[in-house]
């Protein structure tokens, strides 16, 4: 299989570093056109830098909005034109015992893991329905199907996102636009090797740190390494792909086999 995406429009949601980077640096291997965003206007800069760095000669445009807002969404709708590929990457997360996350807590997850999808989708898939392309993918997690017990809210952020990509699919049936999930397991980013530090110690080689965390925190993991960030980019260029027209509403894993099930 050769996957083309030149003459494909993207925007990757909340890439200015992280795993949106490394989707970013991906479908621009790939051929396409990429709209890389974050709230900094300056970050986003530099990671325009970092993606032509790796892929000489990509297109690739800056666009910092918040897109925790309906007015950042709009913006970013305004200077990005229209889209062939939305990634819907953006995504927070942090621990917190789920007794104390309060009623604002709750809505700040919603609104930036949940809402910021939501709205794009609205604004980009009626234009992708009337050409007859389209490919939408959200980013979500292990978490949405194993909740974790130090992070509810942003478990029920990425349950949400499986329930919302359902539906957009179903809306967008039979018009050749599919909508997928893409459920990540434990990554390594760079906030996730802080996270791996704090538990095993920071006096370690990183090959013996990352060993002992996932023997210690994440034994059910099949490959027992962290998935680096362009093995998710890779399943999203997949995704992207004319090749993967028959692929709509469900989710697709890049977990390491994290989850216990034998259902996808
Ligand atoms: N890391 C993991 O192990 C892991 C595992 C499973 C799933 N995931 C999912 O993968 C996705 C990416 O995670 P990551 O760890 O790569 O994230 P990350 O390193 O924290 O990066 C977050 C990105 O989003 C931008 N951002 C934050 N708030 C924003 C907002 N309101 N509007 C626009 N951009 C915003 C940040 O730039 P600015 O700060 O400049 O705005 C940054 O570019 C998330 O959906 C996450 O849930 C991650």
């Amino acid at each position: 299989m050769k996957i083309e995406l030149s003459g494909r429009r993207a925007l990757v949601s909340g890439s200015s570093q992280g795993i949106g980077l490394a989707i970013a640096t991906e479908l621009a291997r790939a051929g396409a056109t990429v709209v890389v965003n974050g709230r900094d206007q300056g970050k986003t800069e530099r990671a325009v830098v970092e993606v032509v760095g790796a892929v000489p000669g990509a297109e690739v445009l800056p666009i910092a909005a918040d897109l925790a807002t309906a007015e950042g969404a709009e913006s970013l709708r305004e200077r990005a034109g229209e889209l062939d590929i939305l990634v819907n990457n953006l995504g927070i997360f942090g621990a917190r015992p789920v007794l104390e996350i309060d009623d604002d807590e709750w809505r700040r997850y919603f609104e930036v893991n949940v809402l910021s999808a939501v709205r794009l989708i609205r604004l980009y898939l009626p234009g992708m329905i009337e050409r007859g392309f389209g490919r939408v993918m959200n980013i979500a997690s292990d978490s949405a199907v194993a909740t974790p017990v130090e992070m509810v809210h942003y478990g029920m952020t990425k349950t949400a996102l499986l329930a919302v990509t359902r539906g957009y699919a179903k809306a967008a049936a039979g018009t050749g636009v599919t909508v997928n999930s893409v459920m990540a397991g434990p990554t390594h980013t760079p906030g996730v090797e802080d996270f791996v530090g704090e538990l095993v110690g920071t006096d370690l080689p990183w090959d013996e740190a990352q060993r002992r965390f996932m023997k210690e925190h994440r034994p059910y993991s099949l490959i027992q390494r962290l998935i680096e960030p362009p093995e998710i980019g890779n399943m999203v260029v997949y995704l992207s792909s004319d090749q993967a027209s028959a692929t709509t509403g469900g989710a697709v894993r890049v977990d390491g086999g994290y989850i216990d099930s034998i259902l996808p």
